[in-house]
């Protein structure tokens, strides 16, 4: 499916108060340890970067850095990061078999339909190389639901992320749960998982 145009619409109109939160300490870290075991000059993809402080991390550890995301607005805050190829497109158009080391997906999937992520999943999967490293942050719940600035959440279980990674060809390495006040601020329960294809 496109990208969500309500959601979009909502990081294009706030991307600068999205940028002034900034990860939690805890994401900081695991961003740390997952560029240490990516090989320098290894390739590195930040799949809906957002405003790119990721992927401008990444290229600052001497990796290859691509990044992409569907609003505008984000996709300008990315292209100010040096050494990162950044462009706008939506999950749905994402195709790059065996081209990346690591893929980092914080807190963007879960703007995906749930009937979606099985074949995003399996795209994603294709585009790494054998034994390559995929982050995935997402918050956990049930169901599908919008927050109150408008923007279409999809919940999930750990047992349920287990199964789509899992069957999208993934070996989960470790997970990490919290929790942290978003956009909205509300504050949600979250989960992290660290996979190798
Ligand atoms: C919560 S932000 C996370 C941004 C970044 N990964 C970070 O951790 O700071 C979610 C991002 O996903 C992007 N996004 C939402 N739906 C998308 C879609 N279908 N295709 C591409 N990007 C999408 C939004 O534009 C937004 O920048």
């Amino acid at each position: 499916m496109k990208p969500d145009a309500t959601t979009i619409a909502v990081y294009d109109a706030k991307t600068l108060d999205y940028k002034k939160l900034g990860p939690s300490t805890d994401e900081r870290k695991v961003e740390v340890r997952f560029a240490q075991s990516l090989t320098r000059g290894g390739t590195v993809l930040d799949y809906g970067c957002g405003p790119g402080r990721t992927a401008g991390y990444f290229a600052r550890q001497g990796l290859i850095t691509h990044a992409f995301d569907a609003s505008k607005e984000m996709v300008k805050l990315a292209r100010e990061h040096s050494g990162v190829t950044v462009w706008q497109a939506g999950f749905d158009t994402f195709s790059a078999p065996d081209t990346y080391h690591g893929i980092w997906a914080s807190f963007s999937l879960l703007h995906a339909v749930r009937s979606d992520m099985p074949v995003l999943l399996g795209n994603i999967h294709e585009a790494l190389k054998v034994g390559g490293k995929f982050y995935i942050a997402l918050k956990l719940g049930q169901g599908e639901a919008r927050d109150g600035l408008g923007r279409l959440y999809t919940y999930y279980e750990e047992e349920e992320l287990r199964e789509l990674l899992s069957a999208a060809g993934f070996k989960w390495q470790s997970h990490r749960t919290g929790e942290d006040v978003g956009l909205d601020g509300t504050l949600s329960q979250l989960i992290s998982v660290l996979a190798d294809a």
